[in-house]
């Protein structure tokens, strides 16, 4: 039944990305009535539509954020649960493969490099095997014979974000979810220190107890939020087809990761190569350069890259913090306001344990403000 416009709902969610969707459906799901805001024509279409989907805490790592490298293994062990509930309630597939993953070297400087991030992965007990250049080219008969080195890690996964964005409003929606799409937020209001609503382009006011602000790299410009230090990080990506793929017939298996790129399989003869890692601010356009460079590092690594067909280029921005680790719960400053954004480079693998760190502090419980997460970690600085 379609939600009565003057009424309060218990939360307003501003952006249906991947984080905002699965927000909505575990709120909806604990009895909550939930408006998700989106700008685009459809959901998704921000960085989720963009994204790889790597579920890649362990090729990810890095010693300088072992809160960020807890939260991610936390949700890739979530992922599988979560991607067979989520296929249940939408009945819709949200393209989870368990390929594992390989980290290759081209050359002796990159070898070192990898030996190091070998080393630093076996202190920190992740699962991972260093394999010389003809056991690589075993598992993986694309790889060219130049590969100087090789990691394995079996345990970095893969799901297809714009599947599971349409597997999530689905399951949004069947649990009772109101999503409005087309529909631009201008502000956020308040009144006396606590938020009432969303106020969107065109004078609708949805009215709201709770606001969540998942909308990726633009959550720090919403008009009446408190400032955050969030940036965005852009990203260029191909996406790549196999003309001749066939049973038996797969360029690759297992996701590939180089220095500066990642060339993702689907399964199904497509593949995504990417990403530029781009400071410049909310630019979106798509360069040659920076597709030129993928495409020669990826084709200097498995040279039946340049067989591919070029099915779409496009850039997406990645919401970045100062620790690269996500904003999640409520912020300290607003009552009623709740963060889900800065994921950075992780937003489709930590989105399952967002929304439940997020529901939790929706609901009254879980890690609070108190958390590794919460926004006040960054009180007195701004973007
Ligand atoms: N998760 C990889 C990237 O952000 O490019």
């Amino acid at each position: 039944m379609p939600q009565d416009p003057t009424a309060t709902t218990d939360v307003a969610v501003i952006g249906g990305g991947i984080i905002g969707l699965a927000i909505a459906w575990r709120a909806a799901q604990r009895g909550l009535t939930v408006c998700v805001l989106e700008r685009g024509e459809q959901p998704g279409t921000g960085a989720s539509r963009v994204a790889a989907g790597m579920l890649a805490p362990v090729t990810e790592a890095d010693a300088g954020e072992l809160a960020l490298l807890e939260l991610g293994l936390r949700s890739a062990r979530a992922w599988p649960a979560f991607a067979h509930e989520l296929e249940q309630a939408s009945g819709a597939d949200p393209g989870l493969r368990r390929s594992g993953a390989l980290v290759v070297a081209r050359d002796r400087d990159e070898a070192e490099a990898l030996e190091r991030e070998l080393g630093l992965r076996i202190e920190l007990g992740l699962e991972v095997q260093r394999l010389l250049p003809s056991a690589a080219r075993r598992l993986e008969p694309a790889l060219a014979p130049t590969v100087r080195l090789a990691l394995d890690v079996p345990g970095d996964h893969c799901a297809d974000p714009r599947a599971v964005v349409h597997a999530l409003a689905q399951a949004a929606r069947r649990a009772g979810v109101t999503l409005r799409t087309g529909a631009t937020v201008e502000r956020v209001e308040q009144d006396a220190g606590r938020v009432t609503g969303v106020a969107l382009a065109g004078g609708d006011v949805v009215r709201a107890r709770r606001v969540v602000a998942a909308a990726g790299a633009w959550s720090g410009a919403i008009a009446g939020l408190p400032r955050i230090p969030l940036r965005p990080v852009k990203g260029q990506i191909l996406r790549l087809r196999d003309p001749d793929h066939g049973p038996g017939r797969g360029l690759l298996e297992r996701i590939v990761r180089f220095e500066g790129g990642y060339l993702v399989p689907r399964g199904d003869g497509r593949y995504v190569l990417g990403a530029t890692m781009e400071e410049r601010g909310f630019d979106t356009t798509v360069s040659a350069g920076g597709l030129y460079e993928l495409l020669r590092d990826a084709g200097e690594l498995v040279p039946g890259v340049h067989e591919l067909v070029i099915e779409e280029m496009s850039a997406g921005l990645r919401p970045a913090t100062p620790d690269n680790a996500p904003l999640l719960g409520p912020a300290a400053e607003l009552e009623g306001l709740h963060w889900a954004t800065g994921h950075h480079r992780n937003g489709i693998l930590l989105a399952p344990v967002s929304a439940d760190i997020v529901v939790d502090g929706l609901t009254g419980g879980g890690e609070g403000v108190g958390s590794a997460f919460a926004a006040a970690r960054f009180s007195g600085v701004h973007a």
